[in-house]
């Protein structure tokens, strides 16, 4: 009995980390697992969205009913969330996404020497900055993983992407944040409205999210 709230509505989901490769048999990633995207995925196709889902490398099954891309690094999430941007509705960003990646990748394994080993890091592209920058009549949604100043930070992005919702996790919290299938997030809406969600199932989270988004276009608080 899943309300039908996104009936006609393309929504794109990303989840995952980025792998951001060294060499042939080397990256620099995270410790997302996709859990949190892929459960927010899996609600919107049930509550009647039809749903894209750009993932970085996971053990996880696509979800019933969700067009799944799969990319590693940054750079190619980038280029299939923004070939799918002008058809899309609402943009939910749940992955933890590389900033900096490797200036070099090596061509060759890289031996082992005597001594330290520095790499050089450049910045990738902000996938989130860039749609607020683009953005028309899209809804865009962004994550914030912090470990202190949840809100100071969540509310930094908010402004600094466009954003319409950023949904803050204290990845430092027990039972919040990486990995476990549980998370305690935090709403915060453009138009001011906050909502702070107990301790939950990512399943459980994903619809209260999806809820509270939907409850955002409609204006209602
Ligand atoms: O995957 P799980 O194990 O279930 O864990 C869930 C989670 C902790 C990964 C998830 O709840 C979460 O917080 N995702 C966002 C992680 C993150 O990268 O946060 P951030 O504060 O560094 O980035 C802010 C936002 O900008 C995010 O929406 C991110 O997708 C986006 N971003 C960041 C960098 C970049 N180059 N491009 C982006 O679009």
């Amino acid at each position: 009995d899943d309300p039908p709230l996104f009936c006609g509505k393309h929504v794109l989901v990303t989840a995952g980390p980025t792998r951001e490769k060294l060499d042939p048999v080397r990256y620099f990633s995270n410790y997302s697992s996709g859990k949190m995207g892929y459960a927010i995925a899996e609600a919107a196709a049930r509550f009647g969205a039809s749903v894209t889902l750009v993932s970085g490398p996971t053990a996880l099954a696509a979800p019933d009913g969700v067009e799944i891309v799969p990319v590693e690094s940054a750079a190619e999430m980038y280029e299939a969330v923004m070939a799918r941007f002008a058809e899309t509705d609402i943009v939910i960003k749940a992955a933890a996404v590389a900033d900096y990646r490797p200036k070099y990748v090596a061509a060759e394994k890289i031996k082992k020497q005597p001594g330290d080993y520095v790499v050089e890091m450049e910045r990738t592209i902000d996938i989130l900055k860039t749609l607020g920058e683009q953005k028309t009549r899209q809804i865009l949604v962004g994550f914030a993983a912090e470990t202190d100043n949840l809100e100071q930070y969540a509310l930094k992005k908010l402004e600094e992407k466009r954003l319409d919702l950023v949904i803050a996790n204290n990845v430092t919290e027990e039972g919040a944040g990486f990995a476990g299938d549980t998370n305690i997030v935090t709403i915060f809406r453009r138009d001011g409205a906050t909502r702070p969600l107990p301790l939950m199932t990512k399943r459980e989270a994903a619809e209260e999210i999806l809820k509270e988004i939907h409850a955002y276009t409609e204006g209602i608080r």
